[in-house]
């Protein structure tokens, strides 16, 4: 099925061609540059950067009005992008579609440079993970539905991750690399918690349990290797988009809590790179940021959820939430401020009505 195209990923083919031999201070880097294709250098400057997640294409998403007139100059589509819980080609098809005919949908992106990621509703199953017999078909469409299909580095890579790197735009620029992490394509199965525990209440709600399982893994030794690399570009501020929360330590549902090993390995990664972290995260149908020091830095997971369809499940308990939870419709911020030598970043999460909610910063 052919979608209506909008330019969202205009990528010069010149400039794909120039990653494959100079890094970002103008080195050569044959070797690294043949084997990873990104990060892809993106002449857009940005200061803003929105993001949400978990829309549901039948209800009206009056929020994507919002976002575009909040004028940021990126936009990033945390996963369950549509609700296609399906394994029907057509089905799946039929629910982006209906995202596409959305007015504030078309507004949105024939305004604003996208991103997008999946989560499980948009990969076709539940809390599916690399075993879905699906995905292959699911990575087709999504690929094509966001029109990346043919655009390093999507269109050689197995999985839907990516990584791109920005600049700011202000009198002090720094460079901001987004990694777009695929959670679900390479992702062991879930330990699911016994029937009699949840019977008698016992432990955390929802159906998994954390697995220290040193087998088990979220990323796939390849995105992870890949990973390994994105860590080593030169970067200022490394924004990490994961669908499922990084660093809330309510473990019962889907969150990098339940492979604990997993966590552990990212958070390493992230403590030893130049520069700062903050995670971006969506899926659990409520907003909250939390916040971890880990070997010195302190890391964030700016977690919004959802555009249209949010949920309020009652307390969970999460030690490391800052401040307040919010259970209404909502969307992630990211301001940059770069007019002083030493730049500072605010995270924010945005009612409907664009007033801010939830807020943190870092180097302030
Ligand atoms: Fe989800």
């Amino acid at each position: 099925m052919r979608f209506p195209s909008f330019p969202l990923y205009p990528i010069g083919t010149g400039l794909a061609i120039l990653v494959l031999c100079l890094n970002f201070s103008g080195t050569p880097v044959f070797a690294q540059a043949i084997q990873y294709q990104d990060p892809i250098p993106r002449n857009k400057a940005i200061q803003s950067i929105a993001f949400g997640s978990c829309l549901r294409q039948n209800r009206p998403a009056t929020i994507l009005n919002t976002i575009r007139e909040s004028q940021p100059d990126l936009f990033i589509f945390l996963g369950d992008n549509v609700y296609a819980d399906t394994t029907s080609r057509a089905e799946m098809n039929a629910a982006y579609s209906l995202l596409a005919k959305k007015p504030e949908f078309q507004k949105l992106v024939g305004q604003t440079r996208i991103h997008a990621i999946w989560d499980d509703h948009d990969y076709g199953a539940n809390d599916a993970g690399g075993d879905f017999a699906f995905r292959k078909d699911a990575e087709q469409i999504f690929k094509t539905f966001w029109g990346i299909s043919d655009v390093r580095p999507y269109r050689d890579r197995d999985g839907i991750y990516a990584s791109f790197l920005y600049r700011t735009a202000g009198k002090h620029p720094i460079k901001v690399q987004l990694i777009l992490l695929d959670t679900r394509s390479f992702r062991s199965p879930w330990k699911t918690r016994p029937w009699w525990q949840t019977f008698i209440g016992i432990g955390p709600d929802g159906p998994y349990l954390p697995d220290a399982d040193p087998e088990k893994t979220m990323l796939g030794s390849s995105q992870w290797k890949w990973l390994e690399y994105q860590f080593q570009v030169q970067a200022d501020l490394r924004i990490v988009a994961s669908s499922i929360q990084v660093l809330s330590l309510a473990n019962g549902f889907e969150t990098w809590s339940n492979f604990p090993m997993e966590q552990e390995r990212l958070l390493q990664l992230a403590s030893r790179a130049q520069g700062s972290v903050v995670f971006i995260s969506g899926d659990r149908h409520f907003a909250e940021v939390s916040a971890r020091s880990y070997q010195g830095k302190i890391f964030f997971d700016v977690t919004s959820s959802s555009l249209n369809q949010p949920l309020d499940f009652g307390a969970e308990a999460n030690p490391l939430r800052q401040g307040v939870r919010f259970a209404s419709a909502n969307f992630g911020r990211i301001m940059i401020h770069d007019s002083t030598p030493r730049w500072w970043a605010e995270f924010q999460i945005m009612d409907e009505q664009g007033d801010v909610r939830i807020k943190a910063s870092i180097g302030r």
